[in-house]
């Protein structure tokens, strides 16, 4: 059985443009996918419907064989905590500050953890990420690339088996990009999934995936 198994999805706007069509595909369990095509092809919108984030007009979603949209509460929890996505905004939460953005996943899905604990894992993800400003500041006062960096954090605090990343490089200094990329092929190493989009060159060439490549909103191409 696929890990993701993605079939028939549509997506309209609101005003019924269609948005993605007919899209359909699977995603292996340790494998790394990339969805590629040009700017306004569906990438990131494909990706939230994969990830269950977005809900399609048409077409199922299945994690392990369970449709993410007809799952309980406690298969829906069990699914995020192992799931993480980093969005092409960061999409961190504005009226919270970086502790507190770290501090929520942990607080939903690890209750068990105590909060020095929970302080601990949160402090050794932005050292190994290099972040250095204060944990008291909020999104708004950080850079793009300090904001993308806590997005990052804030996918690692859980250990998830499988990584969503809209972009994950973007903005990021060469010396974040370094970390980010010695991050991921350890997460690889260990047998777990990435799904990814980027524009960067010399990102693609250092994770080869298997690639699905959209055209207006249609899967044009897949290449194993
Ligand atoms: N909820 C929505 N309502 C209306 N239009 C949308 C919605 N979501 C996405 N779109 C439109 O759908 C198209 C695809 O958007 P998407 O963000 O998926 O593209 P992308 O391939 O990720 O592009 P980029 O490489 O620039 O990030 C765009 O034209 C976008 O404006
Ligand atoms: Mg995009």
């Amino acid at each position: 059985m696929a890990l993701f198994d993605i079939a028939d999805v549509e997506f309209h706007s609101q005003i019924g443009v269609p948005i993605i069509k007919g899209a359909s595909f699977t995603i292996e369990k340790g494998t790394t996918v990339q969805f590629e095509g040009k700017s306004g092809s569906g990438k990131s919108t494909l990706m939230k419907i994969a990830a269950g984030i977005v809900v399609p007009t048409k077409g199922t979603i299945r994690f392990e064989g369970r449709d993410v949209h007809a799952m309980n509460e406690r298969r829906t929890r069990a699914f995020r905590k192992r799931a993480s996505f980093i969005f092409q905004d960061s999409a961190l939460w504005a009226n919270q500050n970086i502790m507190q953005n770290l501090m929520l996943p942990l607080q939903i899905h690890n209750p068990e953890m105590t909060m020095d604990q929970k302080i601990k894992t949160i402090k050794e993800i932005c050292s190994l990420l290099n972040y250095e400003r204060s944990l008291e500041l909020r999104p708004a006062d950080l850079s793009m690339g300090e904001q993308k960096k806590i997005a990052f954090a804030r996918a690692l605090v859980l250990k998830p088996e499988i990584l969503f990343l809209d972009e994950v490089t973007e903005s990021l200094d060469v010396k974040a990009v370094g970390i980010v990329m010695k991050l991921l092929h350890d997460f690889i190493d260990e047998g777990k999934t990435i799904i990814y989009i980027s524009h960067n060159p010399s990102f693609v060439k250092e994770f080869p995936a298997r690639k699905i490549i959209l055209k207006e909103g249609i899967i044009d191409e897949i290449q194993d």
